[in-house]
């Protein structure tokens, strides 16, 4: 295993993936508190607990696009997986600095266990950012294949553990992104 496996994965096992289910899972249930407050269920406690998943959604954000911008950096840049990644990218860190306004514009309503107006609509904003970074996301690993070593007929022993083995079925897993830009990526 190379050093810089530790944090954006093995190959056939990427890091960014599973940790975007954790990000975008907390930005969900804090915009559903967010609306299920502002229509009067539960006011108070889910306007605490939209405040408390947002803050908890912008920590896991961290590590989310650490590992997300370790990958973009190995893309050949000008390739139109280039251009997704990086749009995938804008959406993502503008989707972040709204939640993060939403946060700080906020806090005062969570002190006083509401979610203001102007915090409601920054939530479903970012959200909007969000569902928009989610579909590029998806565009660069289900369109262009990035990080997919795609080896259906590989036996399941290897399959779990694709840098176990080298190349047992018509294909080494391969490391990262090369020149090429798409297609098969460990
Ligand atoms: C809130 C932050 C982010 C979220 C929620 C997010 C979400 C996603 C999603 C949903 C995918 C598709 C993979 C899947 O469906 O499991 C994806 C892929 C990807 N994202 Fe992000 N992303 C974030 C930040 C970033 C940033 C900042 C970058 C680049 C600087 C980035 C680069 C990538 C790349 C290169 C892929 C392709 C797959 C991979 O490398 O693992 N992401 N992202």
């Amino acid at each position: 295993m190379k050093p810089t496996e530790l944090v954006t994965g093995l190959p056939g096992h990427p890091t960014h993936p599973p940790l975007t289910d954790v990000t975008i899972g907390l930005y969900t249930g804090a915009a559903a508190f967010a609306v299920l407050s502002a229509l009067g269920v539960a006011e108070q406690n889910l306007a605490v607990a939209w405040w408390l998943a947002l803050l908890a959604a912008l920590v896991a954000t961290v590590p989310t696009a650490v590992t997300g911008l370790l990958d973009w950096l190995k893309i050949t840049r000008g390739t139109p997986l280039w251009r997704t990644a990086t749009a995938h990218l804008l959406a993502m860190v503008t989707a972040t600095v709204v939640f993060l306004v939403a946060a700080i514009v906020g806090h005062g309503g969570y002190v006083d266990r509401e979610v203001t107006t102007g915090a409601l609509l920054l939530t479903l904003a970012g959200f909007a950012l969000l569902t928009l970074g989610g579909w590029l996301g998806g565009t660069v690993v289900f369109v262009h294949g990035m990080r997919v070593l795609g080896e259906k007929d590989r036996p399941t022993a290897d399959a779990v553990r694709p840098d176990a083995t080298n190349n047992s079925a018509g294909g080494a897993p391969q490391q990262g992104l090369t020149r090429a830009g798409e297609g098969r990526h460990g």
